[in-house]
């Protein structure tokens, strides 16, 4: 018998003796959609290394990358009814759980990845990981990935542009009014089936950051890649309480001390990896890469900017403001 079923048995009666006692290894299955040479990826397999160095025989990681065991339409069920143990779903993807965490969506919020990290640290940014608890899911650690780039069948220089275009979005009604915003449609689809939308002419449209594009090779069926950083595509690191909680305490405090070297490597190399996919995006040429000048990055930013009216209800004004004042550059002290 494997160990799922035991741990499914330990969960239905509560009490997790099982887990405290086991013989064997206790079994993290982290299941994501992206592939190896991604932040996230690299950052999965970064886990299981350190686990499999400093845990070895207590805590056993198997990684399952590109949606090969559960993808975007039901990796959150099997999270919560334990059948994985660990997952890195995109922000945008908790939207069923929680309207807090769509703070991340809203475009031109934060001013780039430094900012958005900022707010993860602050008081508000960290009580996020707390805010799906009742749904059976509990937040570790944020990961980055990076700043998103649009992409389209046509060159997008204004926001007009991209009128009458459809893209492809992640499930995010937030997503939804930022291409409204601008007279475009949006369809939510996986990732999984994001390229084969892209080549049959499904979708004309997409974003993504670059570390995303070049290694689910969207560049080779989007002719033209618009440099826009309108947004971000970061990560919660999240488990289900009702294991994690389980796990001895000395193991788990072991496991909190991994994941936070894991978070801040990926942390660290997640802009880095960005710009190289960039460059060999640029090398490949399948695409045309532009750049906006700042008065046409700014038209982009007006015309999105309503997107947060229509939801600061549901996130929350504070939450909103609070992300805001990362990106205010302090005065300089001399
Ligand atoms: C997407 O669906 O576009 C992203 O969330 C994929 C990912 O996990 O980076």
């Amino acid at each position: 018998m494997g160990k799922l079923p035991a741990i499914l048995l330990c969960l239905t009666i509560t009490l997790c003796p099982a887990i405290a006692e086991a013989a064997e290894p206790i079994l993290i299955r982290f299941s994501h959609v992206v592939s190896d040479d991604t932040p996230k990826g690299r950052g999965a397999l970064l886990f299981k290394r350190l686990v499999a160095e400093r845990l070895a025989g207590k805590v056993e990681v198997q990684v399952y990358p590109n949606s090969s065991l559960f993808g975007d339409a039901d990796e959150l069920e099997a999270l919560r009814t334990n059948q994985i143990q660990m997952l890195a779903p995109s922000l945008a993807k908790f939207e069923g759980y929680t309207k807090q965490l769509q703070v991340f969506d809203l475009p031109f919020l934060f001013d780039d990845l430094d900012a958005v990290n900022r707010f993860q640290k602050r008081a508000t940014g960290r009580q996020l990981l707390r805010a799906m608890e009742d749904h059976g899911i509990v937040g570790l650690a944020f990961w980055h990935n990076g700043m998103k780039q649009l992409s389209a069948n046509r060159p997008l220089r204004t926001p007009q542009d991209a009128h009458g275009l459809t893209f492809r979005i992640q499930p995010s009604a937030v997503l939804q009014a930022q291409f409204a915003a601008v007279g475009a449609h949006a369809v939510k689809l996986d990732f999984a089936s994001t390229y084969k939308a892209l080549q049959s002419g499904q979708v004309q449209g997409a974003e993504n950051p670059w570390s995303n594009f070049y290694s689910q090779r969207f560049d080779q069926v989007q002719p033209y890649l618009t440099e826009t950083n309108h947004g971000v595509i970061d990560y919660m690191l999240v488990s289900n309480p009702r294991f994690w909680y389980a796990i001895p305490h000395a193991i788990r405090t072991e496991l909190e001390g991994i994941i936070e070297e894991v978070s801040h490597t990926v942390s660290r190399e997640a802009e880095q990896l960005n710009r190289e996919d960039r460059a060999r995006i640029l090398k490949a040429g399948t695409t045309q890469i532009l750049e906006l000048t700042t008065e046409q990055r700014e038209a982009w930013r007006q015309a999105m900017r309503p997107v947060w009216q229509q939801f600061e209800e549901q996130i929350g004004s504070n939450i909103i403001k609070a992300a805001e004042t990362v990106n205010r550059r302090r005065p300089a002290t001399h």
